[in-house]
């Protein structure tokens, strides 16, 4: 089989992973899991530990050489802050690519799937790596995403569409139908009753409808769209609800290791499946959390390398059990954690029962706080820094 080579090709050296610092982790028990960090490492450690995936999507960069930022709106502005680069010579990218589908292919199941989302922009190479990785008889589709709006190309055709490369695991997977069915069209045949060959055969319409092809026509999402979060190239819910709802079942793991503003997450707790979602960039994770704070679900928050040290002095408020969090200096708050001894974040629910906090600021950046005694009215803390 020809295979594509690049400068600086290499199978994955495990991401750099540093065993002990990930020696601690143990997520089994938990049903949603959010990382913040590089995925390579974690795919990497996922790998020594045996974890398995019945669904994987990714909707990693795609090399378009931009660097996005995201919205984030508070009562009186919005602000516009970092959101992610996607700058990279396609060497770079290729590899990129290359060493997380290699560990992405070994945390399927047995009839696991992945789907790997691009665009025109690399999507002729990725189909050459995702052939050499999975066995090309492993490929069952390249779908077409469809979308309208936006301006028009004056030179050449407005590309409005995404490829979304589909590789099973082995030559079993799952396919689930009828949860997928849409209503036939209304010029259909089928939708006045069915259809009626010239031998007479007639063919009766599906009462669920008929099944997607390979082209899915989805809007983007509109600028005024409720499901909206700001996050840059965030994705429709109902592309991922099409996928997740075909290709795994009730109670099944599915990892995104490039979750964004959590899409995948969203339709998989939806659909009682679990979820993990890795993802380098903090406000991911924060957004993650804070629709994953909405529902009753338990969930998991783990992280490597705080950026260092933002706010340096908080307030606190006592409101019945729960502590309000509050920035001294101008700089919002964006999220506050408590601080367990194995330097895990917990969403903090009842500070008293975290001595040590950590305060992210609307820019990302993270200061950690300790509190000598139980506040029992509004006090004062300093900050003791990052680490
Ligand atoms: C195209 S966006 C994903 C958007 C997502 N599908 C959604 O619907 O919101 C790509 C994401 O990958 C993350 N990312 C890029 N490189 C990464 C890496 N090496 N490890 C983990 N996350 C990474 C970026 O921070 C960004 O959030």
């Amino acid at each position: 089989m020809p295979t594509l080579s690049w400068k600086g090709k290499h199978a994955s050296t495990m991401g750099g992973i540093q065993p002990k610092h990930y020696e601690q982790w143990n997520d089994e028990d938990q049903p949603h899991v959010l990382h913040c960090g590089d995925n390579l490492s974690w795919l990497a450690h996922a790998k020594t530990q045996g974890k398995r995936f019945n669904l994987i999507y990714l909707d990693p960069p795609f090399c378009s050489q931009a660097n996005y930022t995201q919205q984030i709106k508070t009562a009186t502005t919005t602000h516009i802050i970092d959101g992610f680069t996607d700058k990279f010579s396609v060497d770079e990218y290729l590899q990129f690519i290359y060493e997380r589908v290699l560990l992405l292919k070994d945390l399927l199941t047995p009839n696991g799937s992945l789907f790997l989302h691009c665009d025109y922009q690399q999507s002729h190479n990725i189909r050459c790596i995702l052939d050499e990785v999975f066995g090309s008889k492993q490929f069952r589709n390249e779908i077409i995403w469809h979308y309208t709006g936006g301006g028009r190309a004056k030179k050449y055709f407005s590309r409005k569409h995404d490829n979304i490369f589909w590789y099973s695991h082995s030559s079993v997977w799952t396919f689930n139908t009828d949860p997928i069915r849409i209503p036939y069209k209304e010029t259909s045949g089928f939708a006045k009753g069915g259809i009626t060959s010239k031998s007479g055969k007639k063919y009766l319409p599906n009462p669920k409808g008929t099944l997607p092809d390979d082209t899915w026509d989805i809007p983007i999402l509109n600028p005024l769209a409720k499901e909206r979060t700001g996050y840059p190239t965030q994705k429709p819910l109902s592309l991922l609800e099409r996928i997740i709802l075909a290709c795994s079942n009730e109670g099944d793991r599915i990892l995104d290791p490039f979750m964004g503003s959590g899409t995948t997450g969203m339709v998989a707790l939806k659909h009682h499946r679990h979820f993990t979602g890795l993802d380098k960039n903090w406000n991911s994770i924060h957004l993650m959390r804070q629709r994953l704070l909405k529902t009753t679900e338990a969930f998991s928050i783990s992280c490597e390398n705080f950026p260092q040290s933002g706010i340096q002095h908080v307030r606190l408020h006592k409101i019945d059990r729960n502590w309000k969090v509050e920035s001294l200096t101008d700089t919002p708050i964006q999220m506050v954690y408590g601080l367990t001894d194995d330097r895990k974040c917990h969403p903090i629910l009842d500070l008293q029962q975290h001595k040590r906090f950590r305060v992210v600021d609307i820019y990302g950046k993270v200061s950690d706080f300790i509190c000598e005694e139980h506040p029992t009215s509004t006090v004062v803390l300093r900050a003791i820094g990052a680490n």
